[in-house]
C-alpha cells in the first residue's frame, strides 16, 4: 500500500480580491464530499492526459486512487464506479482554465448505501428534474435513489396490466395538499380531465431514468406502498379494500386477488428496475378494517396469527417470498418489525433508530433514515421566513452531525448498517424548485457522512467548502438554500448569575446584527461576532445582513436570569416523557426554548399543568410570567387559562389572578404567547396552573419556563 502524508486540514479564509466569483477561498481545493486520505502538493498542473487503470486490488470498492503531478494524471480504481467517483473529485479540483493542484488521493466511501429518496406521489416530478437530481447526486458521490412512486396522493407507475391505476388514480382537482386531504376529498378524478393535477411515468420513461441513473453508478429502488398508504389504489380498485369501497388506506390481507394484484405489479416493476431490493413500503398501515373484515380474520385464523400486527407480517412475508423466488430482496420502513420481521427483510430505521438497532441486532440489514435529523421536508431555518414546511427542524450542522452506527451498538451490529438515506416527502413541496430548495445543500452533507471516515469529519472545516458549493450550485441554476439559518444557543452560569448566549450562522459571507430591546435589528446594529451575557432581561432580536441588505427577518429570543432559576419545581401534574426538556428542572434553569417544539427545551403536557417553585425563602416579588406555544399541526394548544398563586408554606395559596388565551385553536400558524402577572406580594411558594384548550385526548401545552421577579 502505497503511504500517503496527511496534511493539517488548515483553512484559510479571506475576505478575497483576487476571486471575484466567491470571495471565500480555501488553501486546497474544496472537494466534498471530503476524500478518506489525501495529500495536498503546491504545484498547479494543467490537465492534459489522464491515465486510467482499472482492477487495482488494493484499492477497496467504488473507491480510487488519483495522482496528479509533473508526470500527469494517474487515476486506479478497483471498479467502475471508482473510476467514476475519482473523475467526480478531479472535476471538483480542476479551476475553469483545466489547471488542477498536485495531489496523492486514496479515497473509498465509508458505507456502501448512500441515498436519496424522492415522493413523487404527493406532488408529481418531472423526469428532467429526476434526472437533474441524479446528476448532482453523482457528482457528490450518492449512490441510491429510492423512488417513492405509490402512495395516498397519486399512483405515478404506469402498469400495462392495470391500466386503471394510471387512468382514475393519479389526478385530483386540487394541487394543494392540505386543501386535498383535510377538505374530505380525497378523490381522483379520470386522467385527461379538464383542470386536473398529477402525473405518472410510463414505462419507458422509468427504464430511461435507471438507464441514466446506472452510468452515474447510482441504483434505482422503487417502492411499491403496501399494504398501507395504497388509497389511491382503490379509486381504481375498490374490491381491493375489506370493505369493497374507497376510504380505506389498506389492503384487504385475507383477499387472495390482493396478492394477485400485487405480485402482478411488482412482476412489471421488476422488469423495469434490475435492482436487487424492492421497497414494499410497509409504514403506517391503519390495519382497523382487518379487524372486523371476515376474510381478514378467516386467515387469521387458519394461520394462526394472534393480532393483526401478525397479518401484516404474514403479508409482508409472502411477498418477500415472491420476491426472493425472483432474485430480489425487499426493504421496508421499520414497521414490517412488528408482528415479526421476514427473514431476508433489510430494514429502513424512519421512527428515530430504534428499529434499525433491533433489525441490526437480529442480523437483518439497515439502512437509517431518522426523521431527526434525515426528513429532508424539515425546517432547515426558521419559519418566519421559510417557506411552509411539515414540521421539526433539521439544519445543515444537524445533518452533517449524524452518524448511522449508534453508538450503543456493538462493531459486530454495525456491520449491518448499510448506510443512510435523506428522505423527501412531498406534502408541503409543490414543485421542483422547492424539492431542490429542500435538498440542496443538505444533501451534500449527507454525502460526506456517508462518504468520509467519521473521525475525518471536520465542521468548521465543511462550512467553508458547503459556502463555495452551496454558491456554486446556485450559480448553475440549482435552487439550493442560501445557507440563512441562524442557531441560538444560551449557558447559564449560577455563580456569575448570568446568561451567556452565542448565535450562529451559517453563511460565511454574511452578517448577524443584533438588538437586546426587542426592536427590528438594522444594518447599523451591532455585529453579533462574539458572546452576548445577560444578568437580567433581554429580548434578543437578531437578523442576517449582507451590507445593507437584509437576508433574514429577525429571529427572536428572550433571555431572563430571575428569581426562579436553580430552584426547585414540584411538580403537582406530571411533564409528558417524551417532551421532559430535561426534566423537573426544565421550567428553572433560565434555557429558553426557541421556535421549534423540538428544540428538547419546551416541556410538554398531556394533562393540565401545575407546578410550584419553591423560591426557598419568602421575598417580594413583582412579575411572574411563561410562554406557551401553538403549534396546531403538531396538536400543541397555547393553554386555555393560565393562573398563579403565592402561598408561604407551600399549603395554602392564594390567586393572583388567572388569563385566558387570545390565540384561535383554528389558527395553523406558529403562535407563541406570554402570559404575565404583575403583584406587589411576597411568598415563598409560586404556583402555576394552565389548562389544555379542549379536552380532546392527547392535546399538548407546551412551555419553556416559568419567570418570576
Ligand atoms: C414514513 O415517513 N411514513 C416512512
Ligand atoms: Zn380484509
Amino acid at each position: 500500500m502505497m503511504k500517503i502524508q496527511h496534511l493539517p486540514a488548515l483553512i484559510v479564509l479571506t475576505a478575497c480580491c483576487c476571486s471575484p466569483k466567491y470571495e471565500l477561498y480555501t488553501d486546497y481545493p474544496p472537494v466534498i464530499p471530503a476524500p478518506a486520505e489525501v495529500c495536498w502538493k503546491k504545484e498547479e498542473i494543467k490537465v492534459t492526459e489522464i491515465v486510467r487503470k482499472l482492477s487495482h486490488d488494493e484499492i477497496p470498492e467504488e473507491g480510487y486512487h488519483l495522482q496528479i503531478d509533473r508526470q500527469g494524471i494517474v487515476l486506479e480504481a478497483h471498479d467502475s464506479a471508482g473510476l467514476f467517483y475519482g473523475e467526480q473529485t478531479l472535476r471538483q479540483i480542476m479551476d475553469e482554465k483545466g489547471r488542477a493542484r498536485a495531489c496523492d488521493i486514496l479515497d473509498y466511501p465509508a458505507f456502501p448505501y448512500r441515498g436519496l429518496h424522492l415522493d413523487v406521489s404527493r406532488h408529481f416530478m418531472s423526469t428532467d428534474y429526476i434526472k437533474t437530481l441524479l446528476d448532482l447526486m453523482a457528482e457528490y458521490k450518492l449512490n441510491r435513489f429510492h423512488w417513492h412512486l405509490t402512495d395516498g396522493g397519486g399512483w405515478r407507475f404506469e402498469s400495462k396490466k392495470y391500466p386503471l391505476l394510471t387512468r382514475k388514480a393519479q389526478a385530483r382537482m386540487e394541487s394543494d395538499w392540505t386543501r386535498w386531504w383535510d377538505n374530505g376529498q380525497r378523490n381522483f378524478v379520470e386522467t385527461g380531465t379538464p383542470g386536473s393535477y398529477g402525473g405518472f411515468y410510463t414505462q419507458e420513461e422509468m427504464r430511461e431514468i435507471v438507464a441514466y441513473a446506472a452510468e452515474r453508478h447510482i441504483t434505482v429502488i422503487p417502492e411499491i406502498e403496501m399494504p398501507g398508504h395504497s388509497n389511491e389504489v382503490f379509486f381504481a380498485y375498490p374490491e381491493l379494500t375489506c370493505k369493497g369501497t374507497t376510504g380505506s388506506s389498506d389492503y384487504c390481507i385475507g383477499n387472495p386477488k390482493t396478492f394477485e394484484f400485487l405480485f402482478n405489479i411488482l412482476d412489471e416493476v421488476m422488469d423495469i428496475f434490475p435492482s436487487r431490493y424492492i421497497h414494499i413500503g410497509g409504514d403506517e398501515a391503519g390495519k382497523n378494517d382487518w379487524k372486523t373484515c371476515p376474510a381478514c380474520q378467516y386467515l387469521m385464523k387458519n394461520e394462526k396469527l394472534e393480532d393483526v400486527d401478525e397479518l401484516q407480517s404474514w403479508s409482508i412475508r409472502k411477498v418477500e417470498q415472491y420476491l426472493n423466488g425472483k432474485g430480489r430482496r425487499i426493504i421496508g420502513w421499520d414497521e414490517i418489525l412488528q408482528g415479526g420481521l421476514a427473514p431476508d427483510a433489510t430494514v429502513m430505521s424512519w421512527r428515530g433508530e430504534d428499529g434499525g438497532k433491533t433489525a441490526a441486532k437480529m442480523r437483518h440489514h439497515v439502512i437509517m433514515t431518522p426523521g431527526n435529523p434525515l426528513y429532508f421536508d424539515h425546517y432547515q431555518a426558521a419559519p418566519s421566513f421559510e417557506p411552509l414546511a411539515i414540521g421539526g427542524y433539521n439544519p445543515l450542522e444537524r445533518v452533517y452531525a449524524y452518524n448511522p452506527l449508534p453508538a450503543d451498538l456493538t462493531e459486530e451490529d454495525h456491520q449491518y448498517i448499510l448506510g443512510a438515506q435523506a428522505n423527501l416527502w412531498t406534502e408541503y413541496i409543490p414543485d421542483e424548485k422547492h424539492a431542490e430548495y429542500m435538498t440542496w445543500p443538505r444533501a451534500i452533507a449527507l454525502s460526506e457522512v456517508l462518504w468520509t471516515p467519521a473521525e475525518k469529519k471536520d465542521w468548521n472545516d465543511f462550512l467553508v467548502r458547503a459556502n463555495l458549493h452551496t454558491a456554486q450550485l446556485i450559480q448553475r441554476g440549482i435552487n439550493a438554500f442560501p445557507l440563512r439559518n441562524i442557531d441560538i444557543q444560551s449557558e447559564v452560569d449560577t455563580i456569575r448569575q448570568e446568561i451567556r448566549i452565542r448565535i450562529k450562522k451559517e453563511n460565511l459571507l454574511a452578517q448577524l446584527r443584533y438588538t437586546t430591546d426587542g426592536s427590528q435589528p438594522e444594518y447599523r446594529s451591532p455585529l453579533c461576532d462574539s458572546i452576548i451575557t445577560i444578568k437580567d432581561s433581554a429580548q434578543i432580536r437578531v437578523r442576517l445582513f449582507k451590507g445593507k441588505e437584509a437576508l433574514t427577518d429577525a429571529i427572536s429570543y428572550d433571555s431572563d436570569y430571575h428569581k426562579g432559576i436553580g430552584k426547585k419545581a414540584l411538580y403537582n401534574s406530571q411533564y409528558y416523557s417524551g417532551y421532559a426538556a430535561g426534566g423537573n428542572t426544565a421550567l428553572t434553569d433560565g434555557k429558553r426554548g426557541s421556535w421549534t417544539y423540538l428544540d428538547g427545551l419546551w416541556q410538554g403536557f398531556t394533562r393540565p399543568m401545575d407546578v410550584t417553585i419553591d423560591l426557598g425563602e419568602k421575598q417580594e416579588l413583582h412579575r411572574i410570567s411563561a410562554k406557551f406555544m401553538q403549534v396546531k399541526g403538531a396538536w400543541v394548544y397555547t393553554p386555555g387559562t393560565v393562573e398563579v398563586l403565592l402561598s408561604d408554606d407551600g399549603e395554602h395559596f392564594r390567586s393572583i389572578g388567572v388569563k385566558k388565551t387570545a390565540i384561535s385553536m383554528d389558527d395553523f400558524e406558529i403562535r407563541f404567547e406570554t402570559q404575565k402577572f404583575n403583584t406587589t406580594d411576597s411568598a415563598r411558594y409560586v404556583r402555576m396552573k394552565a389548562t389544555q384548550s379542549e379536552t380532546k385526548e392527547g392535546t399538548f401545552i407546551f412551555t419553556d419556563e416559568i419567570i418570576i421577579f
